[in-house]
C-alpha cells in the first residue's frame, strides 16, 4: 500500500471511530489513540525522519491534514455529545413547579401559641407607635420592688411569692423578677420622655396550679410625656382589646384597685362575649397612672411628666383567645399539644393580613 493510501485508510478509520463514540469517555479514548504520544497519527509523524528528503515535505503536509481533520471531527463530536448529555440531564431533572409544596420541616414545625400571641401583641402596639423594650430576668430587689415604690416590709413583697437568690455582701439581693414592671424603671432611667414602650418577657412566682405556673409571661406597657392622661390609657387598652380579640366592640370594666407604683390603679375586665361566652367578666390586666414617687425615683420631675403603665398576662390572653384550658400544658413540651394548638411557621400575624387566620 502506498503511503498516501495508508494515510487515507487511517483517516477513514479514525473518523469512523469518532462517529461511533457513544459518550465523552469513549471519544477521549479515540483522541488518545490517534493524537496521544503513542497514537497512530503521532506514529505517522515519527516516520518522517526515515523518509528521503524529497518525500518529507509532501508526506508531512499529508499527515498534518489528517491530523487537522481528525482534530476537527473530535471537536465537533465532543460538542454534540456534550449538548446531548445536557439535554438528557435537563429532561431527567425536570421540576414541575405547579406541584404542591412537599411537606418538609417548615410544614412540620409549629410556633408556640404564646410566641404567636406575643407577635400579635407587638404588631398591635407597634401600629400605635410603641417600641419593644427588654430587661433581664434576674433583677435586684431594688429594681423589682424598691424603685417601684414598694419599700422593704411592704405587704406587696410577700404577695409576690418571690424566688430569691442569696444576699450579697452589700446587703442587696438578687431575685427572679416577679413582674415586667422593673423594665419601666430601666427605661425611665436610660432615656428621656416622650416614652412609649411595651416590654414583654418571662416573670417568676413561686406558685403552681391549673392557672398558675412558676414561670409565665407578661407584657408591660409604659407611656410618659407631659400631657398623657387616663383617657389615653383607656383608649389604648380598648383599641388593643378590639384588635387582639378581632371584634368591633368590646365591653370593658375598669375596677379601682391598688398597685404601689400607680395612682390611681385599676384592674380591667373584658366582657366574655369577645371570646364567644356572653354574661361573664374576665380579668385581663392591671394598670394605672404612674405614681409620682416612681417618676421621682427615676429622676423625672412629676410636676412636668406624667403617664400610664399597664401589665398583662400573655399566657392568660393566649388561653382566652384560643380556648386553651390548662396553663401547665404551655410548658410541658408535649409535641401532641403543640401540633394541636401551635401555629404554622408561615402564619405570621399582621394587621393588614389578619392577626389569626
Ligand atoms: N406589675 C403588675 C402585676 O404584675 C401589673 C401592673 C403593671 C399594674 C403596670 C399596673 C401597672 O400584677
Amino acid at each position: 500500500m502506498s503511503a498516501s493510501s495508508s494515510l487515507a485508510a487511517l483517516e477513514q478509520g479514525l473518523l469512523a471511530d469518532i462517529a461511533a463514540a457513544a459518550d465523552l469517555a469513549g471519544l477521549d479514548a479515540v483522541r488518545v489513540a490517534a493524537l496521544g504520544k503513542k497514537g497512530s497519527i503521532s506514529a505517522e509523524m515519527a516516520k518522517l525522519g526515515q523518509l528521503p528528503a524529497e518525500e518529507r515535505k509532501g508526506f508531512g503536509q499529508a499527515v498534518n491534514q489528517v491530523k487537522e481533520k481528525v482534530a476537527a471531527a473530535l471537536e465537533a463530536r465532543k460538542a454534540a455529545l456534550e449538548s446531548a448529555a445536557l439535554a438528557e440531564r435537563l429532561a431527567s431533572e425536570r421540576a414541575d413547579v405547579t406541584l404542591p409544596v412537599r411537606p418538609g420541616p417548615e410544614a412540620e414545625g409549629r410556633i408556640h401559641p404564646v410566641s404567636q400571641v406575643l407577635d400579635e401583641c407587638i404588631e398591635i402596639f407597634a401600629s400605635m407607635g410603641f417600641e419593644v423594650a427588654e430587661g433581664p430576668d434576674i433583677e435586684t430587689d431594688e429594681m423589682n420592688f424598691g424603685k417601684l415604690n414598694i419599700p422593704a416590709e411592704h405587704p406587696a413583697r410577700q404577695e409576690h411569692d418571690t424566688f430569691y437568690f442569696g444576699t450579697r455582701p452589700d446587703g442587696s439581693r438578687l431575685l427572679l423578677r416577679t413582674h415586667t414592671s422593673p423594665v419601666q424603671i430601666r427605661t425611665m432611667q436610660s432615656r428621656k420622655p416622650p416614652i412609649r414602650i411595651i416590654a414583654p418577657g418571662r416573670v417568676y412566682r413561686c406558685d403552681s396550679d391549673q392557672t398558675h405556673t412558676p414561670m409565665f409571661h407578661q407584657i408591660e406597657g409604659l407611656v410618659i410625656d407631659e400631657t398623657t392622661h387616663m383617657g389615653h390609657l383607656k383608649w389604648v387598652l380598648e383599641e388593643f382589646c378590639k384588635a387582639f380579640f378581632e371584634v368591633d366592640e368590646v365591653k370593658m370594666r375598669f375596677r379601682a384597685s391598688h398597685f404601689p407604683f400607680t395612682e390611681p390603679s385599676m384592674e380591667v375586665d373584658i366582657g366574655a362575649e369577645a371570646i364567644g361566652k356572653p354574661g361573664r367578666w374576665l380579668e385581663i390586666l392591671g394598670c394605672g397612672m404612674v405614681h409620682p414617687n416612681v417618676l421621682r425615683n427615676c429622676g423625672l420631675d412629676p410636676d412636668k411628666y406624667q403617664g400610664f403603665a399597664f401589665g398583662m398576662g400573655l399566657d392568660r390572653l393566649t388561653m382566652l383567645k384560643y380556648g386553651i384550658p390548662d396553663l401547665r400544658a404551655f410548658f410541658a413540651a408535649d409535641l401532641r399539644w403543640l401540633r394541636h394548638y401551635g401555629f404554622s411557621v408561615l402564619d405570621v400575624p399582621t394587621l393588614g393580613g389578619g392577626l389569626s387566620s
